[in-house]
């Protein structure tokens, strides 16, 4: 991967003592490919794990880890004076509660209270110190101040257990470095119409079927693509979620109102997004009035199919890229696979629903992506803003042309 897109950025690499620690090498590596000066920092305990020398000879200068040698150039102020960011990989729970209380007791935390520029912190550790509430409490103080933090992977730990507590992956950490340092406009000229957040069909004037999206994962779509330049037009169901800087906003209730709503500005977009979670039932019929709790004796509740939006887009479709989100609590890539086909989708994003890392109303979410003629692409979890970056990076590169047009005939699931 050699371009220039961190060329003239300067980043203070932070390493500190994780077993980790080498995978600081790669990152070193990757962000001076891309034309990054780094400038490294390393712990005390980091330099146990990995020879300074290692990183002074790929970064080309010195490496600063003892706060009083370096005292004539004032080391501890004047990177953090130049830099652009400060990225913190890997980071111990010794130093993730260090930058939380603003300890100074080394070079690392006397720099982060001197830090004018955004600070992209990675933990690693063993998934017990990850998920203990003394470090989710330093995570959150982070993050409320600014930090951005990128959160640890499921997998085999040093340990020999299995959870949550391995370094992110190198793509997605260069991810969020770019994401920081260059607010990128390559989606101008295009217009993405995005569907987000929950439907609702009433039974009567107070009561409805609904289901539990937040629909912060489309929101997140939205603020994305609007942030790289895209026009954005984002049908909603019922959220509290503020619109996006950028975006204009149409609201919706039903599947019905949905479907309108996005067929009404099909023709206009280049890229259909489908992340809203559209109830498949409503009742057959809904009240007027409300029903009074003695009116019900147990009476079954008739319920029937709303429309299928992505089935009747998908016939109007002429130039459209067609991006879908399925929801699965199993089965994710079969079930995905079927959608993917059925539906005539150049992309399909499966996430997992139910259980304690929901989809729903989570910041954060993992996905398995799936595309015509490729193997099902898994990424890892992070806050659904970065997830949404890393998902317009591949809708980006997908080719329309190459995508067969829908047939005269569909499927009906
Ligand atoms: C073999 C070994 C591996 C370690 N790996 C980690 C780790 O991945 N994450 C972590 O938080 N601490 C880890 N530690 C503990 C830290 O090295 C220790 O808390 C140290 O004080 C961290 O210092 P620092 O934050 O200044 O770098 C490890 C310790 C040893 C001996």
């Amino acid at each position: 991967m050699t371009n220039s897109q961190l060329a003239g950025k300067r980043v203070v690499l932070a390493v500190t003592g994780s077993v980790a620690a080498y995978k600081a090498i790669g990152l070193l590596r990757l962000l001076t490919q891309q034309g990054a000066t780094v400038d490294v920092v390393m712990t005390e305990s980091a330099t146990r794990f990995v020879a300074p020398l290692t990183f002074e000879v790929l970064s080309g200068s010195a490496v600063t880890s003892d706060l009083f040698s370096g005292h004539q150039d004032m080391r501890h102020l004047s990177l953090t004076e130049q830099a652009d960011v400060m990225l913190v990989a890997p980071c111990t729970a010794n130093t993730l509660a260090k930058l939380a209380l603003g300890l100074a007791d080394n070079v690392l935390g006397t720099m982060a209270l001197t830090l004018q520029c955004p600070m992209v912190i990675c933990p690693a550790m063993d998934g017990e110190m990850w998920s203990h509430p003394t470090v989710q409490g330093h995570v959150k103080t982070l993050q409320s101040r600014g930090a951005i933090i990128v959160e640890p992977e499921n997998g085999a730990l040093a340990s020999g257990q299995w959870g949550q507590g391995r370094l992110a992956a190198e793509e997605t950490i260069l991810a969020t470095v770019q994401h920081v340092l260059q607010p990128r406009r390559d989606w101008l000229g295009e217009r993405v119409l995005i569907s987000a957040g929950p439907t609702r069909e009433p039974i009567d004037p107070v009561r409805f079927l609904s289901n539990g999206s937040s629909g912060k994962m489309g929101f997140a779509m939205a603020e994305a693509a609007a942030a790289r330049g895209a026009e954005v037009v984002l049908v909603s169901g019922p959220t509290q979620l503020e619109c996006p800087k950028g975006v204009t906003r149409v609201p919706v209730v039903t599947a019905d109102e949905m479907l309108q709503a996005l067929t009404a500005r099909f023709d206009w977009a280049t890229t259909l997004i489908m992340a809203a979670a559209v109830g498949d039932f409503r009742a057959k019929e809904s009240h007027s009035h409300k029903v009074k709790k003695d009116q019900w004796k147990g009476e079954a509740l008739p319920l029937e199919r709303t429309p299928d939006i992505l089935l009747a887009l998908s016939a109007q479709r002429t130039h459209q890229r067609m991006i879908g989100f399925a929801a699965e609590t199993d089965d994710l890539i079969e079930y995905g696979q079927t959608k993917l086909q059925n539906k005539q989708l150049n992309m399909l994003i499966v996430n997992q629903v139910g259980g304690e890392h929901s989809a729903f109303g989570n910041d954060s979410n993992e996905v398995i992506v799936l595309t015509p003629n490729s193997s099902p692409s898994p990424i890892p979890r992070m806050l659904k803003r970065q997830l949404a970056d890393v998902l317009l990076d591949r809708v980006k590169t997908l080719s329309v042309a190459s995508q067969s047009q829908p047939s005269a005939s569909y499927p009906t699931s």
